[in-house]
């Protein structure tokens, strides 16, 4: 029997900083068979230095193009899996849907500062400064609405969202277009 035909479609979990695409995408996996891959986590490891690192050292170009790597690495090597994006993925990647179902988990960006405090901000390179990161969140809610094949809600609790991922795909069926 050819297993590999019976692996299931990838769910690509787009989104701003913040919106949950780690937590939820986790549970996503578990409740779905499927295993958890986090883009941002797969450059780290590639690279063996942490993301603000890279930020700092080779600047945000070079970054975007190892994200622009890792996606085309994801489209061709990458099956059965949810993979949650670096919250800029989506503005160097076209093509997303070449990876898989892309899901945009959408949430206001009041609440997004709700969700990341203060002292978690500096960690993050794109978000030390608040009014930069909402002109940031605001450029590219419009994209990732174009990218995704289905935007969720994702103010409830991640269980709750994983679950509405979940029963939208099945409503969705295997519509994506790849390739
Ligand atoms: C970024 C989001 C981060 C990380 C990098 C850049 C962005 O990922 O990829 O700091 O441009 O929004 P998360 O969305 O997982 O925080």
């Amino acid at each position: 029997m050819d297993t590999l035909s019976r692996c299931p479609e990838n769910i690509v979990l787009i989104g701003f900083m913040g919106s949950g695409k780690s937590t939820v995408g986790r549970l996503l996996a578990r409740k779905s068979g499927r295993y958890f891959l986090d883009a941002d986590a797969l450059i780290e490891s590639q690279q063996g230095r942490p993301i603000p690192e890279i930020f700092t050292k080779e600047g945000e170009a070079f970054f975007r193009k190892l994200e622009s790597e890792s996606a085309e690495w994801m489209a061709k090597c990458v099956r059965g899996t949810v993979i949650s994006t670096g919250g800029g993925m989506p503005l160097v990647v076209e093509r997303l849907q070449d990876i898989g179902t892309v899901v945009y988990l959408k949430l206001p960006f009041e609440k997004i500062l709700e969700r990341i405090p203060p002292g978690e901000r500096n960690g993050r390179p794109l978000f030390g400064d608040i009014e930069r990161a909402e002109r940031l969140y605001r450029e590219r809610e419009k994209v990732y609405e174009a990218r995704a094949h289905l935007t969720v809600d994702a103010s409830a609790s991640a269980e709750e969202v994983a679950e509405t991922v979940l029963s939208l795909l099945a409503q969705h069926g295997g519509r994506h277009e790849r390739g």
